[in-house]
């Protein structure tokens, strides 16, 4: 098949781009390099170096390149900064989004792969989270990819759209190839390995009096390939069925210390910590069930264990200290 992958030059499309590849498919990746990569985009990929908000190479895109499918990774990615500039977030992740789903209308393909989240449940009601579970995102980011939810779900309805929505927990872990380099990083596995590379003095614990195991936050760690692999089940599935929602996570919780601990035994490094405040809007505890995509399309992680993910990240960091830099 051919697949357009909007935001292919960041850390998780990059990844599913080159799985695509690997799988046989051709890629187009369309990304403005705001806050993605050149380098992490395969080489075997055409790139459209071009913003979402353009129409017209948007069409042009999809109406010479011909793809079969979209997978939309292309968003804004941090809940702080949407706590701060809302409006850059409906527009970048909603009104773009919309402006994609219009010119999917003119051009083709009907079909798409959306990258949602679990801040669409916001603060949840019961651990592990449901996919039935009320969607009440706590910030804008989540809230935007809650109202792309709704879109997609009104132009399945109204224009026969198919699509599969992966609601992922907290994406981790690296190929030998790529990786983490979000700037400004906000993410705990990437700051961790900064303290280990010395780019950093010591780790901040962002609450350390939430009710969990040792008083910090509990999430829920899935490895890049685990979420490529979902992605190619998820096309296929949309052969036969027309609207898919699933939750991706391994359903089981790490708190920040022990991620810390795990980092320290593989990096062989003390990792200092600092303890800081708790982080506005933080949930205590973020636990997927992926049981509805196991049971229905026979997904399964490979790379579960956090161990596993840690040292994958490490590999990469260390040997990409200064990220995509040269
Ligand atoms: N990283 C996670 O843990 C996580 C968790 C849940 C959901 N997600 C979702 O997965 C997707 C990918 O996340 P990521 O961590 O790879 O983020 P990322 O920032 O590394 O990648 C996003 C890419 O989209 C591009 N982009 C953004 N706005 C664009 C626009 N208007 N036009 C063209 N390109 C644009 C950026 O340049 C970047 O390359 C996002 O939709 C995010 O919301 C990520």
């Amino acid at each position: 098949m051919k697949i357009l992958v909007t935001g292919g030059a960041g850390y998780i499309g990059s990844v599913v781009a080159a799985e695509l590849i690997k799988a046989g498919h051709q890629v187009i990746v369309y990304d403005n390099l705001s806050r993605g990569r050149r380098r992490a985009v395969p080489a075997e990929a055409e790139l459209v170096a071009a913003d979402m908000s353009d129409r017209s190479m948007l069409g042009r895109t999809l109406k010479y390149g011909c793809p079969d499918a979209v997978m939309h990774f292309a968003a804004l990615i941090e809940a702080g900064e949407s706590m701060e500039v809302p409006e850059r977030y409906f527009r970048n992740n909603v009104g773009h989004t919309l402006t994609l789903l219009e010119t999917m209308l003119e051009h083709g393909p009907r079909r798409l792969v959306f990258s949602s989240t679990a801040a669409v449940y916001g603060n949840p009601r019961r651990i592990p989270i449901e996919e039935s579970d009320p969607v009440e995102p706590a910030n804008p980011y989540g809230e935007s990819k809650v109202l792309v939810e709704r879109m997609l779900a009104w132009f399945n309805r109204v224009h026969a759209f198919r699509y599969a929505s992966l609601r992922y927990f907290n994406a981790a872990g690296a190929t030998p190839e790529r990786g983490e380099d979000h700037r400004p990083e906000s993410h705990l596995i990437p700051l961790i390995l900064q303290v280990a590379l010395g780019q950093r003095d010591c780790i901040a614990i962002r609450g350390t009096d939430y009710p969990t195991r040792d008083g910090t936050c509990v999430r829920d760690y899935i490895h890049v390939l685990d979420l490529a692999n979902a992605h190619s089940l998820a096309l296929q599935a949309l052969n036969q069925w027309d609207c898919l929602i699933y939750n991706l996570g391994n359903g089981q919780g790490f708190t920040v210390r022990e991620v810390i601990d795990v980092a320290r035994r593989i990096t062989g490094h003390a990792i200092p910590s600092s303890e800081a405040p708790r982080r506005a809007g933080d949930p205590a505890v973020l636990v997927a069930s992926s049981t509805k995509i196991q049971r229905e399309l026979g997904w399964k992680p490979q790379y579960s264990d956090i161990e596993y993910i840690v040292r994958s990240a490490w590999e990469w960091h260390r040997r990409n200290p200064r990220g995509y830099e040269p």
